[in-house]
C-alpha cells in the first residue's frame, strides 16, 4: 500500500554505556496493518533483538501499550494508515524501561495495592450477592468495568508527571470508586479513607489526559470527581 518509516526508541538499561537512541526501519504497510504488526515485521526481517510486550492482539489484555506519535495507545489497535508515513514509537512514560518498548509496570500495580482493589463481602454467605438488573445499581459502575489495566491513563496523567508515585493515579481511583459504589462491599468506609487524601481523589487536577487515551472509553477523571463528591457528602453527614 505504501512505505512507512518506523522510528523506535531503543534502550537497554543493562548496557549502561549505551544511552537511549532512536532506530529507524522502513516497512511495507499493508491495509489494516497495525503498529504491533509492524513491530513483528521488524523483528522478523530487520532486528530480532527488538523488545516489546503483547499477548492477545485484540485490544483485550492491555499489554501492548506504548507511546505512538507522542500519545499513549495500544499498538494492536493502532493502524499505521491512520498515522501517515512516519511513526515514532517509544515506551510508556512513568515506568522504568526493561528494554526498548517493554516497561516494568510495578509503579502502576503498586498504586492499585494502595486502594485495596478487591471486594470485601459485607456478610458471610454461601450464595452469590446478586445485583438485580432493575435496581439501577449496576449502571453506576458499568462504565468503569471494562478497564484492561493497560496503564495508558497512568502514563498520561500529568499529576504523576509532577508528583511521581506519590499520587494513586486514574485507573486505581476508578477501581476504588466501583468498590465504594457497591453497596455489597463491606470496606467502603475504609476504602474511601484510603482515596480521599491529596494523594488520591483530591490530588486530581482535572487535566483529562486519562480520558483522552483510554482505549475502552472509560473516563477516570469524571469518576474521580464522583469520589470527591462522596467524600464531601460523608463529611456533611449526607448519604453517600
Ligand atoms: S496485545 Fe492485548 S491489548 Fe494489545
Amino acid at each position: 500500500m505504501f512505505q512507512a518509516t518506523i522510528r523506535i526508541r531503543r534502550y537497554n538499561p543493562e548496557q549502561e554505556e549505551q544511552a537511549p537512541y532512536y532506530d529507524q526501519f522502513m516497512v511495507d504497510v499493508k491495509k489494516n496493518m497495525t503498529v504491533l504488526d509492524a513491530l513483528f515485521v521488524i523483528v522478523e526481517e530487520h532486528d530480532p533483538t527488538l523488545s516489546f510486550r503483547c499477548a492477545c492482539r485484540l485490544g483485550m489484555c492491555g499489554t501492548c501499550g506504548m507511546m505512538i506519535n507522542g500519545r499513549g495507545r495500544l499498538a494492536c489497535r493502532t493502524k499505521i494508515e491512520h498515522l501517515g508515513t512516519e511513526t515514532v514509537v517509544a515506551p510508556l512514560r512513568h515506568m522504568p524501561v526493561i528494554k526498548d518498548l517493554a516497561v516494568d509496570m510495578d509503579p502502576f500495580f503498586k498504586s492499585w495495592q494502595k486502594i485495596m482493589p478487591y471486594f470485601v463481602p459485607k456478610e458471610e454467605r454461601n450464595d452469590f450477592a446478586i445485583i438485580l438488573p432493575s435496581s439501577g445499581r449496576r449502571e453506576i459502575i458499568d462504565e468503569n468495568q471494562d478497564c484492561i489495566t493497560c496503564g495508558l491513563c497512568y502514563q498520561s496523567c500529568d499529576v504523576i508527571t509532577m508528583r511521581g508515585e506519590d499520587y494513586i493515579g486514574p485507573a486505581a481511583l476508578s477501581r476504588a470508586y466501583n468498590l465504594i459504589a457497591d453497596e455489597r462491599d463491606g470496606a467502603r468506609e475504609e476504602r474511601l479513607n484510603l482515596v480521599s487524601g491529596d494523594d488520591g481523589a483530591f490530588g486530581c487536577h482535572v487535566f483529562g489526559g486519562c480520558v483522552e487515551v483510554c482505549p475502552k472509553g472509560i473516563k477516570p477523571m469524571v469518576t474521580i470527581q464522583k469520589l470527591k463528591e462522596k467524600q464531601i457528602r460523608r463529611f456533611l453527614g449526607l448519604k453517600w
